[in-house]
């Protein structure tokens, strides 16, 4: 442990949400049969999973209803002045306010607690910033930090402040205090971006030497904590950062996998997503959803167990359908098509045949138990075999790049040389055969 960590596990916390009916559609495709639905349990135990993974103690949680959205501290009267005495019960010096607060908003609930206030964009980007392990990554969060800390009036929680134990913002910082900061952070940012750029180009370079692994890649995605780092150490045999910890994959990591066959392939493992992402985030997503959609298979792992698992799986397929759009067409082309549902956690549900009777599609797996997997590599196997298209190309001999390339790619079928051409037939994955198409 960290003294950073140490002050953080002294904090005592609160997580309040604030619920309204409508905010998210709630269907129980896989629970028991006459369960009640459970979409504010199951958000308020997401935030408290959440909160609990930037290491502080938690000693208060709340569902608060919300009958309207009053525009100086979005929950009623009422519930601000029952929180304020659990707080005081409890200790808290910290409060998780699992919704967006306006700036005004934020000020008004720190000065009627007495205890500092974070919002659910200022939580997500707290445990990106314990997460990121690429410099890239880490730029990113800074940036989106900053980007969201300069709108608001109130200083951010930051781990400056948790090292002092949580204690140092208490009061907040006066106006022109306020206004040298903007100033500050207005530099920094600029200096982040230059910065950025000059990672970029080499993460550029970067996916250009991997381009020439000539193996097909898997790419695996879900919302947090579905299981992929479990899954793809149960694939690879590896041992990745795999624990009971939200975004512990915050940067992709890859590795080759051995199919039934003897096919080889890559599989990726990518970042776990989150209902609500905050919008400063999304460029620091775009970057590892690229390596996504390009990938030659995407395995979307779910966590069947979870009561809001019909809605997480919609925020991830919106999220990479948003974020497919506009980019290389090519190779974006029907990600969907593409991919395959992994229903992870069957386990908790009977087993995966009692899954497999009950779903519409997808595959049924426990990575936990290892239950499924030899099925999920089958189809692995027959799907990329399936996938692969034979072409013969016609290249005058002096094109000695673009025939290299086709060695390094793909696998030759035959090889014969006619009318001053050389003719080879070659099988190929799709994105490789559009990567050939763009070759200059
Ligand atoms: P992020 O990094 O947050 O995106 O999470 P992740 O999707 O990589 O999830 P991870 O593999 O870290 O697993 C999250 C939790 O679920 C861990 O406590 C795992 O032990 C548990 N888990 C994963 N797979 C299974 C499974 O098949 N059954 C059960 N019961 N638990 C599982």
């Amino acid at each position: 442990m960290t003294s950073d960590d140490t002050a953080a596990a002294l904090t005592r916390a609160a997580v309040i949400l604030p619920y309204e009916r409508a905010q998210r559609s709630n269907v129980l495709e896989f629970a028991p049969a006459g369960a009640m639905p459970r979409a504010a349990e199951a958000r308020l135990a997401e935030a408290v999973g959440l909160a609990a993974s930037i290491g502080v103690t938690i000693v208060h949680t709340g569902i608060h209803p919300l009958r309207q959205r009053r525009p100086s501290t979005l929950l009623g009267e009422g519930q601000v002045e029952m929180i304020k005495q659990a707080l005081e019960e409890q200790g808290a010096t910290l409060v998780v306010v699992d919704a967006a607060l306006t700036p005004v908003q934020q000020r008004n609930l720190e000065r009627a607690w007495g205890a500092k206030v974070i919002d659910r964009t200022g939580l997500i980007l707290e445990i990106f910033g314990d997460r990121a392990r690429t410099r890239e990554g880490t730029l990113q969060v800074e940036l989106a930090h900053l980007e969201y800390q300069r709108t608001r009036l109130v200083r951010s929680w930051t781990h400056l402040e948790r090292q002092r134990g949580g204690f140092g913002f208490l009061g907040g910082p006066g106006e022109s205090q306020i206004e040298i900061d903007r100033r500050l952070i207005g530099d920094r940012i600029v200096r982040l971006k230059k910065e950025l750029e000059q990672v970029r180009r080499t993460r550029g370079l970067h996916r250009r030497a991997r381009e020439r692994v000539p193996y097909p890649v898997i790419a695996l995605v879900g919302y947090t904590n579905a299981g992929k780092s479990t899954l793809f150490n149960a694939l690879t045999g590896a041992v990745v950062y795999a624990q009971d910890q939200l975004f512990a994959t915050l940067d992709p990591t890859m590795r080759q996998i051995t199919l039934p066959s003897g096919r080889n392939a890559i599989l990726s493992d990518t970042v776990g997503f989150i209902s609500e992402l905050p919008t400063q985030l999304i460029e620091a997503f775009r970057a590892t959803l690229e390596e996504v959609a390009s990938a030659d298979i995407i395995l979307h792992v779910r966590d069947v167990a979870h009561p809001d698992s019909t809605a997480q799986r919609n925020d991830v397929v919106g999220v990479l359908d948003e974020m497919t759009e506009g980019s290389d067409a090519a190779l974006d082309e029907g990600w969907r098509a593409r991919s395959i549902e992994v229903l992870n956690k069957a386990d908790l549900l009977g087993g995966t045949e009692a899954i497999a009777a009950r779903s519409q599609g997808g595959l049924a797996v426990s990575a936990l138990t290892g239950d499924g997997l030899d099925r999920l590599q089958q189809v692995l196997d027959e799907r990329l075999s399936a996938s692969m298209v034979v072409e013969r190309f016609d290249l005058p001999p002096e094109d000695g790049a673009r025939l290299a390339w086709l060695y390094r790619h793909g696998e030759i079928i035959d090889r014969a040389e006619t009318e001053g051409l050389i003719q080879v037939t070659v099988r190929l994955s799709p994105t490789d055969r559009a990567r050939y198409a763009q070759l200059p």
